[in-house]
Parts: structure tokens; C-alpha cells; sequence
């Protein structure tokens, strides 16, 4: 495949006040006119084992239980995402942590006010993403597929 090394498969979590708030579709959107693919899709319910997992980072902040009864409240979408250099395509779409001061444009910026409800969760780095794509989707909840991204006219030699 060309461009092989540069295609990666990121983690998005629609949070629970997107559930809520009707905002699956919104969200969904942005990701597909960026010209993402998505290979994984799913609603789910998390319980405190994965949160405890996928949030160790801040298991120990003083916020985290309200964290895990926040992501307990109702059932999240999880999203696979594939593209090229997809972990920081959709880090720029996702916006800042702290939606209020996040760019206009970006999911956070246009959607949320909030540090803690902040409608998206994304993967931060190339390596979490791996960790945290095998963390909610198993090997055969994955799929892949052929999709046009119009740069396969160019050669590996030149930028896309
Ligand atoms: S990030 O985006 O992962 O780099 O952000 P980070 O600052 O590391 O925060 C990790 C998650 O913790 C949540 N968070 C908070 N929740 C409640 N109160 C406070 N003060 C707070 N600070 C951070 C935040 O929503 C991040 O969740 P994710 O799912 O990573 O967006």
C-alpha cells in the first residue's frame, strides 16, 4: 500500500453529553467531511475497570471520580478512525481540553463550554492511539475496506 507508513487508526470517544445532546451525527459528520474513514463504530456502555485503565494518567486527581460516573452515565460511541497521520488530523478537529478556550472550528470550540464535558475524547499520540484502539474495539470489530482518498495519483516521493 502506498504511503504506508504514515496510515494510523486513532480512538474517538463520543462522551455522554454528546449522547445526550443529540450530537452523535454532528460529530460523525466533521470526521467524515475531513475525509476520514471509519473502520470501527460502536455504542457501548464503559464500566470502572476500562475507565480506570484508559484514564490511569488522572485516576489519582481528586476530579476522577466525577470523571467515572460522568462516563458512566449513559452509553458512549466509540469510533475507529483510519487516514493518514489521522492521530493529529483529528487532535487539531478535536480542539483543546478545555472546550471553552478551544479554536472555533473545532468540535470542542463549536460544541462545548466545559473541561469535563467536552463531548469528544481523542487519542493524544500515535502510541496511545494503538493502545487505546485495542483497549475498545476487538481485532475482528475493525474494518477494513477500500475508500477513495484521491492521493493515490501522486508517487511516494512527493508530499500529500
Ligand atoms: S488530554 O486531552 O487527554 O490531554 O487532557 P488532560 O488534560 O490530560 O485530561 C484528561 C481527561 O480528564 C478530564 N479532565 C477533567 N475532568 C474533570 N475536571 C477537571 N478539572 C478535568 N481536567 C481534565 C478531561 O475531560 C480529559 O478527558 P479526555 O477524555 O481525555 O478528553
Amino acid at each position: 500500500m502506498k504511503f504506508e507508513g504514515l496510515y494510523e487508526k486513532t480512538l474517538v470517544l463520543i462522551k455522554p453529553d454528546a449522547v445526550q445532546r443529540g450530537l452523535i451525527g454532528e460529530i460523525l459528520k466533521r470526521f467524515e467531511m475531513k475525509g476520514l474513514k471509519v473502520v470501527g463504530l460502536k455504542l457501548m456502555r464503559l464500566d470502572e475497570a476500562v475507565l480506570r485503565e484508559h484514564y490511569a494518567h488522572i485516576s489519582g486527581k481528586p476530579f476522577y471520580p466525577g470523571v467515572e460516573r460522568f462516563m458512566m452515565s449513559s452509553p458512549i460511541v466509540a469510533l475507529c478512525l483510519e487516514g493518514l497521520e489521522v492521530v493529529e488530523a483529528v487532535r487539531l478537529i478535536t480542539g483543546v481540553t478545555k472546550a471553552r478556550q478551544a479554536e472555533a472550528g473545532s468540535i470542542r470550540g463549536d460544541l462545548a463550554m466545559s473541561v469535563a464535558c467536552n463531548v469528544i475524547h481523542t487519542s493524544d499520540t500515535v502510541e496511545n492511539a494503538r493502545a487505546e484502539v485495542a483497549r475498545f474495539f476487538k481485532p475482528d470489530e475493525i474494518h477494513d475496506y477500500d475508500k477513495s482518498e484521491f492521493v493515490h495519483v501522486y508517487t511516494e516521493d512527493e508530499r500529500v
